[in-house]
């Protein structure tokens, strides 16, 4: 569609139309992504610190992925998982070499990973410890919006609607392995986490916090689940976030960057845990060669191009570039924080959204989290000199809030 024809619709009212609220949309409709940039039906350009929330990887319309989907669909869109699936399993052979040897299943969505790890989890639990199947996980955690990931989700907002949510859920202060410790029960099973909380506002896990739970994971014969839908695929500049650690966990769940923007989730465990037999989980289009093919192209991608190199020097890049506006605007943002590019700043007077606002008028996509942070989770194709115009929209941006009432207070 050219410009002039997007903008014979409206679209805003349309989708009032048709489609069901549950989403607050920012006032632009993006039609069209190339690397770090994206551009609205208005045509106007925008670096794009969102990336799908952590979702595109690669930036947008990577040739390598476009290769990848576009034979893909030539030769095969969908099989059942009745029969082999080539891209499947060389993608799960990638993530084997990547994890350790961990062995994959595939699904379509973050959530639904959680879900396979929590029935996992269970499974152990039935055969390896007397029937526990309680499941502690963090509070300040995000991990889907099923019934049951609801339900081990640590943030009230998100379950109060929902009650009675599904049995089985605990949730403990991150960071406090005392906590941890005086949750357990011959009911628990497992400990689900994520080594940096992504939805919660970027909160690395302390080492200490990590090493802590493996230990107490071997000590109590509990499964340690790692979240790395958001963190992993990269983010941080591992593959894994929990390799900052020095730590391994029983069952990783990934999704968003996993297949460079294509849906897709991952569940793996190692040895200990790979207890689902035949029958015991399925799925229809999880693992779909499509999503397959763009996963093993986005891991292949990440390799050649040293791309997790470049999200560790990126990621240091605008951590210097953030403590310079931290310093300069001290009554509006502090403590910039993260591991490479999965980033966040606190922002006071509850102006995250007024600066992301901003932020939009001038070109920038960035996520409030509520009012009182920002998130960057950027492309990891990103280059210093998006960052430095980035980082020049930001300070304009900062400039026009510091002068309003509200950040006078
Ligand atoms: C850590 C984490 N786990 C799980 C999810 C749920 O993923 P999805 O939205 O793909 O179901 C998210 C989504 O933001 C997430 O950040």
């Amino acid at each position: 569609m050219t410009t002039t024809e997007l903008q014979k619709r409206d679209w805003a009212a349309l989708e009032q139309k048709y489609y069901q609220g549950t989403f607050k949309r920012l006032p632009i409709t993006l039609v069209r992504g190339q690397g770090a940039r994206v551009w609205d039906s208005e045509g106007k350009e925008y670096i794009d610190f969102v990336a799908g929330i952590a979702v595109n990887i690669l930036g947008h319309c990577h040739p390598a992925i476009i290769q990848a989907v576009q034979e893909q669909v030539t030769q095969l869109v969908h099989v059942s998982n009745l029969y082999y699936n080539i891209r499947q399993i060389e993608l799960a052979e990638q993530l084997a070499e990547l994890s350790g040897g961990m062995r994959s299943f595939f699904s379509n969505s973050g959530a639904e990973a959680n879900e396979g790890a929590i029935k996992l989890a269970r499974k152990y639990g039935r055969l390896h410890r007397d029937g526990a199947f309680e499941i502690i996980s963090m509070e300040r955690s995000f991990h889907g919006r099923t019934l049951a990931t609801t339900a081990a989700t640590g943030q009230a907002a998100y379950q109060a609607t929902w009650a009675p949510l599904p049995d089985g859920f605990k949730q403990v202060p991150f960071n406090d392995l005392d906590a941890v410790k005086a949750a357990t029960s011959a009911k628990t099973v497992a400990i689900l986490v994520e080594a940096v909380q992504g939805e919660g506002g970027i909160w690395p896990a302390s080492k200490e916090f990590l090493q802590g739970l493996r230990q107490w994971c071997d000590e109590q014969n509990l499964v340690l689940i790692c979240d790395e839908v958001q963190a992993g695929a990269g983010r941080t500049g591992k593959y894994f976030s929990w390799e900052h650690y020095d730590i391994k966990p029983d069952i990783v769940t990934m999704a968003k960057g996993l297949a460079g923007g294509v849906p897709i989730g991952g569940m793996l465990t190692g040895p200990r845990t790979d207890v689902f037999a035949y029958g015991d989980h399925g799925t229809t289009f999880g693992g779909n060669p499509i999503a397959c093919a763009a996963g093993v192209a986005t891991i292949k991608t990440i390799k050649e191009q040293n791309l997790l190199e470049n999200a560790t020097k990126m990621g240091a890049y605008w951590d210097k570039k953030f403590q310079d506006l931290s310093a300069k605007y001290p009554h509006i943002i502090d403590s910039p924080r993260g591991i490479g590019l999965m980033r966040a700043v606190n922002v006071k007077h509850d102006l995250a959204g007024t600066i992301a606002e901003r932020a939009l008028e001038h070109g920038l996509l960035l996520n409030a989290l509520g009012g009182s942070t920002l998130r960057m989770v950027p492309p990891l194709i990103l280059t210093e000199s998006d960052l430095d115009e980035a980082h020049a929209i930001l300070d304009r941006s900062l400039e026009e809030v510091s002068k309003l009432p509200a950040a006078q207070q």
